[in-house]
């Protein structure tokens, strides 16, 4: 199916499977196995902003990092420039922690409050280079607004 249509599918999913819930670590689990599964990602995931860190959360794939200080890596940078950062070689991104070597390459979505603060990150690693372009960018960017209507974290 075309990348387009199965990000269309994947919203209208994920709204149902998180709406009228009242269970924040239940919802985005949900959310991150259901990307995971249907994209057949390496690391699907939530971070959340606890001070001048991001604390890990709800996650599928490899065990990975507890915190990430704010600026660091590539979520702590997402958060820190609040935009959607596409990273098609981790090898070349400066300061990318790498909780998994099989990462190559890497996008991260920043999660807002009703004020447009950064609350969080919802981080995706592939096995492969270049997995996320424009695209991904724009879905998951949608995506991140559905979680953010009907989660209250
Ligand atoms: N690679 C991320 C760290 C989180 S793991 O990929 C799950 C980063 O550089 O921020």
């Amino acid at each position: 199916m075309d990348k387009n249509k199965t990000y269309q599918l994947l919203v209208k999913q994920i709204e149902s499977l998180i709406e009228g819930e009242d269970n924040p670590v239940g919802q985005l689990a949900n959310a991150a196995a259901l990307l995971h599964e249907t994209m057949g990602w390496w690391w699907t995931g939530f971070y959340f902003v606890k001070g001048d860190e991001l604390h890990l959360g709800p996650f599928q794939g490899p065990i990975a990092c507890y915190r990430i200080k704010h600026g660091r890596g590539v979520c702590g940078t997402a958060w820190k420039e609040n935009r959607t950062i596409v990273v098609p070689d981790v090898e070349q991104f400066p300061g990318h922690i790498a909780c998994s070597s099989l990462s190559r390459s890497e996008i991260v979505v920043p999660l807002h409050d009703a004020q447009g603060n950064v609350i969080g990150v919802l981080d995706i690693d592939s096995k492969d280079l270049a997995t996320f372009d424009d695209v991904d960018a724009r879905w998951l960017e949608e995506i991140a607004r559905a979680i953010q209507h009907n989660v209250t974290l």
